[in-house]
């Protein structure tokens, strides 16, 4: 909030440059025009004092609310991520995750259809691998007709319209739950770095629009970049889960997929950062970024804000938050116990990603809070 060229204490001009030349004035009141404008935090030292100051001015109808506001919802700010099943019956309820699904492909076109109806730009999508089809060295991953790029391919004839991102990251696949490749009790970098690749090339072959690789392996972007510039997939965009934390916020996001029961007593520490560290996640995005990242993303959402704001203001580049399973389960558990207002909590946390920095938010609530911005 400093004024250029002007001290906001003494109001007067004070560039040097000017002033220099500024014939007449000696002493101390030259020397007060010539110093360098004192640091001023404006939280401590307002522009002004009451009463001719009130702030409560602007806020006092609707309207004037509405126009100060500085920050603004609207649909296009929401990535909707969103569970896919095999089979043909109906889709199934994630009891930790109420509203949320496990879908068929025939419901999630349903869904993916509302969403563009609602001007939801993007879906991310997430398989619900069977059992039988997971293994050690997670080949399914990169199997041509799997059910992630099934999906893919459906939904981009339905819904030709809707964005189409795809998890990179081998813990639907593997029979241990990892994201990466397990060797003598290790998760092997460069090993599946290897098997990233061609799972990237089987998603961009089915016409995914954006690969997120969310796997934490180092140097996973730009290995991806060039396979993908190799194959002729130039427009295919990566978004990167550039920050992302070993979080207990992934609970119910594990029981939906399936990887929970894998995982076991495991976690994913060795790869996913920890939540005590912040210039870290700037190490991560900037490498992201050199390696060829489009996008970057944070993840969880609201614990994690103050790593989103700054990442925004190092970057300048679009960063997106996900607002992740444990956080949409406690707002509605609340809700559901009658403690918190489902609606307003839901509209509030998502405002609030905007105001940090977001460019947009993968939320669960992604349906919910098109729906209440739109009535
Ligand atoms: C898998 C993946 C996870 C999430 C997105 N991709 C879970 C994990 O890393 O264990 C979490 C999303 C959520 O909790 O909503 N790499």
């Amino acid at each position: 909030m400093q004024l250029s060229g002007f001290s906001m204490r003494s109001g007067r001009k004070t560039q040097k440059s000017s002033l220099k030349e500024d014939a007449g004035l000696t002493g101390r009141s030259r020397q007060a025009l010539t110093a360098e404008p004192a640091a001023v935090n404006p939280a401590t030292q307002p522009l002004g004092q009451f009463p001719r100051i009130r702030l409560r001015r602007n806020r006092a109808v609707d309207w004037s609310r509405r126009m100060v506001a500085e920050n603004r919802l609207g649909p296009q700010d929401f990535i909707l991520p969103a569970f896919v099943k095999e089979g043909g019956a109906k889709r199934e309820a994630i009891p930790a995750m109420p509203g949320v699904y496990r879908h068929t492909i025939p419901s999630l076109i349903e869904l993916a259809t509302r969403a563009a109806e609602l001007g939801i730009p993007a879906l991310a999508l997430f398989p619900v691998v069977p059992l039988e089809r997971k293994s050690t060295a997670a080949e399914e991953a990169f199997r041509a007709d799997n059910l992630c790029n099934r999906a893919v391919a459906a939904l981009k004839k339905a819904v030709p319209e809707m964005g189409l991102i795809c998890d990179v990251a081998l813990d639907p696949y593997t029979d241990h739950g990892h994201d990466g490749l397990m060797q003598g009790g290790v998760i092997v970098n460069d090993e599946t770095v290897d098997v990233l690749i061609r799972q990237a090339l089987a998603q961009a072959d089915a016409g995914v629009d954006i690969v997120a690789p969310s796997d934490m392996m180092d140097g996973r972007v730009g290995r991806i970049r060039d396979a993908l510039d190799a194959a002729g997939y130039q427009r295919v965009q990566i978004m990167s889960y550039a920050a992302k934390y070993a979080s207990g916020f992934y609970g119910p996001f594990r029981e939906a997929v399936g990887s929970k029961s894998a995982l076991g007593k495991g976690d994913k520490r060795t790869y996913q950062m920890d939540p005590a560290n912040g210039d870290e996640a700037i190490r991560e995005c900037a490498l992201d970024v050199a390696e060829g990242a489009d996008m970057l993303m944070v993840k969880p959402g609201l614990p994690y804000l103050d790593i989103l704001h700054r990442v925004k203001q190092e970057f300048r580049m679009p960063v997106f938050a996900y607002q992740v399973s444990g956080e949409y389960s406690m707002v509605k558990a609340a809700a559901a116990n009658g403690w918190l207002d489902n609606n307003r909590v839901v509209l509030e946390s998502l405002l609030c990603f905007k105001r940090a920095g977001a460019d947009g938010i993968l939320t669960y609530s992604a349906i919910e809070a098109a729906e209440l911005l739109s009535e």
